[in-house]
Parts: structure tokens; C-alpha cells; sequence
């Protein structure tokens, strides 16, 4: 069996990761062939995963690089749509929301390769978001539609998805597939868990052992905050961006550590923008680092939808820099506060919702194997 795994975005490493893991471990039989569209290129946003995680070097690079959406997605389209016709796979597997995401799916289903879609149903409902709209198309071209939690089965079923298995519960790690359950021309919906959680599960020891961040900042536990953001919507008006920036200052009893999405960094820097001594501004840092100073940080103000999900797992009260998020259940415990909801505090409940085990690799390995057998 072929896959060809399509990755360009920093978060598409990270995700990636588990899946190689998996592959190592359930993947006899089974060849992997990994482009990387080059949708992210500096050094800090790509190449700093590969060597600190040990991802496999990329068999296509194809050097899409930055450009206008159109122009991006159009570039990811044609490149995506050679080396699937060179190599001929039986599937193609993509990851989340981004131009390369949503660029890898549709050269696939036009050529009729069914598109394996990791981390699917997620829905902001906001269609000004480019995300947005790169996975709900993204969910329509797809085959199987493996999906974080059972709010993402949901959602896909709203949207008239029929075929979905165990009622949107996480499968048994030993699930098999019944041939009735499989069809050529009918999307299968699999809870599977979170891929993300499976990366910071075999991440967070490495972490603690590598990661010198605390000592070269010189910061000690729970005495600072920590704030990202990237997303056009907030990064793109500049008076958003400033009211953001006085927001979070506002709600920051600590000094702040802000690790600068190269985007972000280019609008303060042609806005102009001052940022005071209190905020500490850092290049964009590699998972452990990211890992580390998040465990350790008193609270998050983020825009990034995996850092919300990290910090709900490693449990770290989050203000979401953003007028919804896709991570309800984040919300709904109380660890999650929307910004303009956030008066100061936050009141965390237990945590009941659960994002699979840290076993997504292995069911998508063992799902995907079953599919090509019995087809
Ligand atoms: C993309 C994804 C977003 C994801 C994010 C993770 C889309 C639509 N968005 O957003 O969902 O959360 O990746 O980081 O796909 N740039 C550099 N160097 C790089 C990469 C980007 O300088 O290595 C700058 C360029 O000016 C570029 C801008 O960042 O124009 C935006 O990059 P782009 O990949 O288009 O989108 P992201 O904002 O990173």
C-alpha cells in the first residue's frame, strides 16, 4: 500500500509525528511517501521539527512558499497534482485546516485518490476564516473523515455525513471495519482521538529533559504568562492588533513571554508598533520549548488552535484571542474563557470531556490498513 502524506504548515509537523511513529510500529507492508509543500519555510517554522522530532526527510519538496491564497492554494494544487501522478497512490492523507490541507485534497479527489482527512469536523462557523473554510471543503472531498472528539462527528453529521461509526465514540484500539461499513463512494466518519495529543504525550519527558527555555529567558514557574498569535483575523487590522495587545496586558499580573509568528512580527514591525518592557518578545520556538514554557506559564492568551488543547491538557487557564474557537469542549469546563467573556478569572470544573487516548497513530494506521485489505 501507497500513502502520500501531504504537510507544510508548522502544526502539520507536529501532527505528522505520531502518524511516523505509528507507521514504524503498524506500518509493515505499508509505504509513506511525505511532500512538504513549503507552505512555511524558515527555519524555526519547518525544518526545526524535522530535526528535533527525527521526522523522516520530506521525498518532495515543493517550495510553494509564501503568496496571496489564491495563489498559494493554486501553487499547492498543480505541484501536489504532479507527484500524484508520478507515484500513483492509493491514498492521500492530509492534516487539518490550512492551504496545504485543502490544496493536497482537491488535486487528490480529482484524481480520484481517496483523501484520508486527520483532525476533520471542526467547525468555528466562521466562514471569514480561511481554516474554515479550508476543512469544511476539505470534509467533502474526503473519504475518511477521522475526527478529535465526538463533537466533530457531530458536527459533520449536521452537515448530513451519514456514515459514522460507533455513534461518534472513540473506537476500540481493536475495532475492525465491517464491509458494509466501507464504501467507494460513501465518507466514513472515525473518532479516533486527538493526533496532538498523541505528539505531546511522547513529547512531554523529552521536554522536561532538553528544553532549556526557563533557564535562557530566566523565568521560574508560574511567574509569567505566555501570549501567541497569528491569525489574519487578528494580525491584519492594526487597531485589532493593538486592542489585543492592551487586553492582554490589562489581564496580565506577570511579565509576558510572546513568541513572534514571523506574520505578526512583520505588522508590528511596518505598523510600528511599541511593545512595552512587560512583554518579552522571543523568535517562534520549537515543540519542547513550546511544550515547556507552556507547563510552566501561570496562564495562555492564544489565538493558535492547538495551544488551546494543550493547555487544557496540561492544565493552564487560557484566554482564547478570538470571537469563537472550534475547542468548545474547552470552553465548556471552564479552562477556556472567549476574550470579550473573560472578566478576570477563570473557575475550572473537572475535566470530563476526553480527546482519545494518545492512540490516534495507531487506530488511523489500523483503520487505513483494514480499508485497503478489504477493498
Ligand atoms: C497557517 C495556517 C493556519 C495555521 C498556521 C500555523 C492557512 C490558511 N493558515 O497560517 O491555519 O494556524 O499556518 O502557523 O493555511 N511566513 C514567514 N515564514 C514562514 C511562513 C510564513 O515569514 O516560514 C510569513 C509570510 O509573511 C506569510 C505569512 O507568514 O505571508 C503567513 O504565512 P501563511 O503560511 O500564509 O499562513 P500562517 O499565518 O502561518
Amino acid at each position: 500500500m501507497k500513502l502520500l502524506q501531504i504537510i507544510g504548515a508548522r502544526p502539520q509537523f507536529i501532527k505528522y509525528y505520531p502518524l511516523q511513529m505509528a507507521l514504524e510500529r503498524y506500518g509493515d507492508g505499508i509505504r509513506d511517501i511525505l511532500v512538504h509543500t513549503g507552505q512555511h519555510y524558515d527555519y524555526e517554522m519547518s525544518e526545526v521539527f524535522f530535526d528535533q522530532l527525527g521526522i523522516k526527510k520530506p521525498d518532495y519538496h515543493l517550495e510553494v512558499g509564501s503568496a496571496t491564497h489564491g495563489v498559494q492554494t493554486a501553487r499547492i494544487i498543480e505541484k501536489v497534482e504532479g507527484v500524484i501522478q508520478k507515484e500513483r497512490p492509493d491514498y492521500v492523507v492530509v492534516y487539518g485546516d490550512t492551504n496545504s490541507t485543502l490544496g493536497g485534497a482537491l488535486a487528490a479527489a480529482k484524481l480520484h485518490i481517496p483523501v484520508i482527512h486527520i483532525e476533520s469536523g471542526l467547525r468555528s462557523y466562521n466562514k471569514k476564516m480561511p481554516e474554515e473554510i479550508n476543512r469544511v471543503l476539505t470534509d467533502h472531498i474526503s473519504t475518511i473523515l477521522f475526527c478529535p472528539t465526538k463533537t466533530a462527528c457531530r458536527n459533520l453529521k449536521k452537515e448530513g455525513f451519514k456514515n459514522q461509526i460507533l455513534n461518534g465514540n472513540l473506537i476500540p484500539l481493536d475495532f475492525e471495519l465491517q464491509s458494509n461499513q466501507i464504501t467507494s463512494d460513501n465518507s466514513v466518519i472515525i473518532n479516533c482521538g486527538d493526533i496532538m495529543y498523541d505528539a505531546m504525550l511522547l513529547s512531554l519527558k523529552k521536554a522536561d529533559e532538553l528544553s532549556t527555555i526557563l533557564t535562557n529567558l530566566t523565568l521560574k514557574p508560574k511567574t509569567y504568562n505566555l501570549i501567541t498569535f497569528h491569525r489574519a483575523e487578528n494580525t491584519d487590522d492594526r487597531e485589532k492588533l493593538k486592542m489585543l495587545i492592551n487586553f492582554v496586558l490589562k489581564h496580565s499580573e506577570h511579565k509576558i513571554i510572546f513568541p513572534v509568528h514571523p506574520r505578526t512580527k512583520k505588522i508590528i514591525k511596518e505598523n510600528n508598533i511599541k511593545l512595552p518592557d512587560k512583554i518579552i518578545t522571543t523568535e517562534p520556538l520549537n515543540y519542547f520549548d513550546t511544550l515547556l514554557l507552556l507547563k510552566n506559564a501561570d496562564k495562555l492568551f492564544t489565538d493558535s488552535g492547538g495551544m488551546q488543547k494543550e493547555a487544557y491538557w496540561l492544565k493552564i487557564p487560557t484566554v482564547t484571542l478570538r470571537e469563537e474557537t472550534e475547542w468548545v469542549e474547552t470552553v465548556q469546563s471552564g479552562w477556556n474563557i472567549l476574550y470579550r467573556d473573560y472578566k478576570g478569572t477563570h473557575n475550572p470544573k473537572r475535566q470530563s470531556f476526553h480527546f482519545g487516548d494518545g492512540k490516534a497513530g495507531e487506530r488511523i494506521i489500523k483503520i487505513v490498513r483494514q480499508l485497503y485489505e478489504r477493498q
